[in-house]
């Protein structure tokens, strides 16, 4: 087996979302390394493929201890826009990195909908990771309404440039932006195709993720070094399943996936993972 490495590393993360208590998180990564083990596979290193595991706030504890050494990321589904203070019920990146977590995601739709988190929350809270020295995955997309009037590339473009807004005044923007395409990705999910079972059809989801890294490209020229949006993880999300991540992975511009359903068995998870391998290798036939 060949390995074609792609410039970008690819990136499978599993958002657990409000699932799995810590008996059932610990159960969950003993049979999901039987099945998947990047420290023993080096085809998943050479084909520079990471896995991470984003789990409730409760069980990040015992997820960090089960997956320390293991090679497998450990993300958060929120985190504060506050530092420390009176805010009841909130959770604040120190804590995060206290407990192990490197990742954290910032703006899923579920947040912007249910929980009516705005642009400005979401631009908060992605200067709070990134200058706390965590990772952010920003996540983006269209409703159904908007797709359906065209207005999805203009959409994403804004909440890009609201959610970036000012990065550079993070205290200490000099480090971060010197290694901005490890600190950020980004995930592409249409909120229509969100635990659904309907994807968006790959070369489409390429087209938008390819505007999402032109828009990149034009927010960021003027605050970090140059080519950097070419350089930043983009995932698509949205109902990824086994049977759908080999084509998905195979598009020039989808970097890797934020799976949620699918990312909630041992087995469908590790296959996913397995299928991104497989589209970033080519078989020589010996
Ligand atoms: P889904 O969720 O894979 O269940 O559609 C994806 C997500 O919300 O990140």
């Amino acid at each position: 087996m060949r390995i074609l490495v792609s410039m970008r590393k690819a990136l499978i993360a599993g958002n657990w979302k409000l699932n799995k208590n810590i008996t059932e998180t610990k159960e969950f990564i003993d049979e999901f390394l039987k099945l998947y083990n990047p420290n023993s596979q080096e085809d998943y290193q050479a084909a520079g493929i990471e896995a991470m595991l984003i789990p409730t706030f409760t069980s990040l504890s015992a997820a960090a201890k089960k997956l320390s050494e293991t090679g497998i990321e450990l993300g958060a589904q929120d985190l504060s826009e506050h530092g420390s203070g009176a805010f009841t019920g909130e959770v604040s990146a120190e804590m995060l990195s206290e407990v192990g977590v490197s990742t954290v995601l910032v703006g899923h739709s579920e947040r912007r909908e249910i929980f009516k988190e705005n642009d400005s929350v979401i631009n908060a809270k992605l200067k709070r990771a990134l200058g706390s020295g965590l990772k952010a995955i920003l996540c983006c997309g269209e409703s159904l309404e908007t797709r359906e009037v065209d207005g999805t590339d203009d959409w994403i473009s804004k909440q890009i440039e609201l959610a970036l807004e000012d990065i550079n005044e993070i205290e200490n923007w000099s480090e971060i932006e010197n290694s901005l395409s490890e600190k950020l990705s980004i995930a592409y999910e249409p909120i229509w195709a969100i635990g659904t079972g309907k994807t968006c059809e790959s070369p489409e989801a390429n087209r938008v993720i390819k505007n999402i890294r032109s828009k990149l490209e034009s927010v960021l020229a003027p605050l970090s070094k140059e080519g950097v949006a070419d350089e930043i993880k983009i995932l698509y999300g949205g109902s990824v399943r086994p049977n759908t991540i080999e084509e998905q992975m195979k598009e020039s511009d989808i970097d890797g996936a934020l799976v949620g359903g699918a990312s909630l068995k041992p087995e469908d998870f590790s296959n996913i993972i397995k299928g991104a391998l497989e589209a970033r290798s080519t078989c020589t036939g010996g």
